[in-house]
C-alpha cells in the first residue's frame, strides 16, 4: 500500500476501514478510515495515527515515502484510539520521537494509555517549527473528548482538523471533489449530529479560535478531506454550531398493531399541510442515528409510542436515551401514542422529551384502541393550530 500526496511533500498515511457499520452505536453504513499525514520537513512530522488494526497499513504507507525511523515529531491531536491505538507500534521505530499533544488533557490521556515517552504538551496558539513550515496548535477541548486539538499549517494554509469536519465514509479518493459530493456532505451532517451536536458551545469557540486563519484545505481525521468545498463546510459548521432550525419536522414512532401508526400518519400530514414540511419515522424501519441527521436541523419533533408492560417500546426508548445525550437544542415538541389498558407510555415519552430539553408545545395525545377518524381529525386540528 503506497502513500498519496495530497500537497507537495505531505502524503496521506492512514486506513480505510470499508467494511465498520458502528461505531459506538452510530451506524456507519458507509465504512469509514482513519487518517494519518506525513509531512517530508526539516523535521519529519507524523501527524495522528490510526485504529490499532490497521497499523501494517499505515506502516507500509509510511514506508512507502521514507524510512519510519526517521519520524521525529508525532502530533497527537486526540488520544481517542481510532487516532492514537497505533502510537506504541511506531515508536518502536522511532522511540525517540517528541510526541506533541495538547496540555494537560492530552497529556494525562496518553500517558494513561501508553505510558512515559518524550511527550510536549502544547496550549492555545504555541507553535513549533519544523523546518520550512511552522505548526501552529488550537486545543479544542470537548470537541469531543477533553484532549481534542486541531494543528493548523500557515505555510500550507492547511488546517488538519482530527474529528473535526470529518465523516464516516470509506473511499479511495481523499478529496471532496473526488467523491459524489453530497453524499459527503450527508456524511459530514451525520457525523456532526451523533458526534459533535453535544458542544455546540464548543464547536463556536473553536471556530472563533480559528477566524484569523487562511484555510485552503482541511485534512480532516476521517473520510475524506475538504478542499474545494472548504468555505461551504466552515459555513454549514458555523450554522450547527448556532444551532440554526429550519421550519421541519420530525415524527417518529412504534406501533404494535398500528394504531400509533395511524396517529403519526396524521400527524406528518397535518404538518405538511400546515405548510411543515415533515419526515415519518418508524423505528423499526430506521436506525435512530440516522434520524439525528433531520434532528439536528428540524424545528417540531412528535414521538410517539404504543404501551408494552407498562413502558414505552424498547426501541423509543433507546432513541429517547440517544437523543437526550446529545443534548440537542429545544425542540418544540410533543408525544402521542394509542394504548389498550393502562397507556403509561404516552407520559413517559412526553417526560423524557422535557428531560432533553424540549419545549413541549402540545399535551400528549393518547387515543384508547383504534383511532377513530374523528379523533384522527381532532389531532389533524391540533397540528394545524400550532
Ligand atoms: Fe475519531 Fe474521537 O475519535
Amino acid at each position: 500500500m503506497k502513500a498519496i500526496e495530497v500537497k507537495k511533500d505531505i502524503y496521506w498515511v492512514g486506513a480505510i476501514d470499508w467494511s465498520m457499520r458502528s461505531f459506538h452505536g452510530y451506524a456507519t453504513n458507509r465504512g469509514s478510515s482513519y487518517n494519518a499525514y506525513l509531512i517530508l520537513d526539516e523535521k519529519i512530522t507524523l501527524i495522528d495515527t490510526v485504529k490499532h488494526g490497521f497499523v501494517n497499513e499505515m506502516m507500509d504507507r509510511i514506508k512507502s515515502v521514507i524510512d519510519p525511523s526517521k519520524i521525529n515529531y508525532i502530533i497527537s491531536n486526540h488520544a481517542e484510539p481510532d487516532h492514537s491505538g497505533s502510537i506504541p507500534s511506531i515508536l518502536k521505530y522511532c522511540p525517540n520521537a517528541k510526541i506533541i499533544t495538547s496540555a494537560p488533557n492530552g497529556l494525562k490521556a496518553l500517558k494513561v494509555r501508553y505510558g512515559e515517552h518524550n511527550y510536549e504538551p502544547v496550549k492555545l496558539g504555541d507553535t513549533i517549527s519544523i523546518g520550512r513550515r511552522s505548526l501552529k496548535f488550537v486545543p479544542t477541548p470537548m470537541l469531543h473528548w477533553p484532549d481534542s486539538m486541531m494543528t493548523y499549517c500557515p505555510e500550507e494554509k492547511i488546517l488538519f482538523s482530527n474529528d473535526g469536519f470529518g465523516q464516516h465514509l470509506a473511499s479511495s479518493q481523499r478529496f471532496d471533489d473526488e467523491n459524489d459530493e453530497p453524499i459527503v456532505f450527508e456524511e459530514a451532517k451525520k457525523y456532526y449530529a451523533n458526534i459533535l451536536m453535544l458542544y455546540g458551545r464548543q464547536a463556536a469557540k473553536a471556530l472563533s479560535d480559528m477566524k484569523d486563519f487562511d484555510i485552503e484545505m482541511i485534512l480532516t481525521g476521517h473520510g475524506v478531506s475538504w478542499r474545494k468545498n472548504v468555505a461551504k463546510i466552515l459555513d454549514l459548521y458555523h450554522h450547527w454550531a448556532a444551532g440554526d432550525a429550519e421550519d421541519t419536522a420530525v415524527v417518529i414512532f412504534d406501533s404494535m398493531w398500528h394504531s400509533t401508526e395511524k396517529m403519526a400518519h396524521t400527524i406528518t400530514e397535518a404538518f405538511n399541510e400546515h405548510g411543515i414540511p415533515a419526515k415519518f419515522y418508524d423505528i423499526k424501519a430506521n436506525h435512530y442515528s440516522d434520524i439525528m441527521v433531520d434532528l439536528l436541523t428540524c424545528k417540531y419533533l412528535a414521538v410517539g409510542s404504543s404501551t408494552i408492560n407498562n413502558q414505552m417500546m424498547p426501541p423509543i426508548a433507546q432513541f429517547l436515551c440517544y437523543f437526550k445525550g446529545l443534548s440537542p437544542r429545544r425542540h418544540k415538541a410533543f408525544a402521542f401514542g394509542s394504548f389498550g389498558w393502562g397507556g403509561q407510555s404516552i407520559a413517559l415519552v412526553e417526560n423524557e422529551l422535557k428531560e432533553a430539553g424540549c419545549e413541549i408545545i402540545l399535551d400528549k395525545i393518547r387515543i384508547q384502541d383504534v383511532p377513530t377518524s374523528d379523533q384522527l381529525e381532532e389531532i389533524r386540528q391540533k397540528v394545524l393550530a400550532l
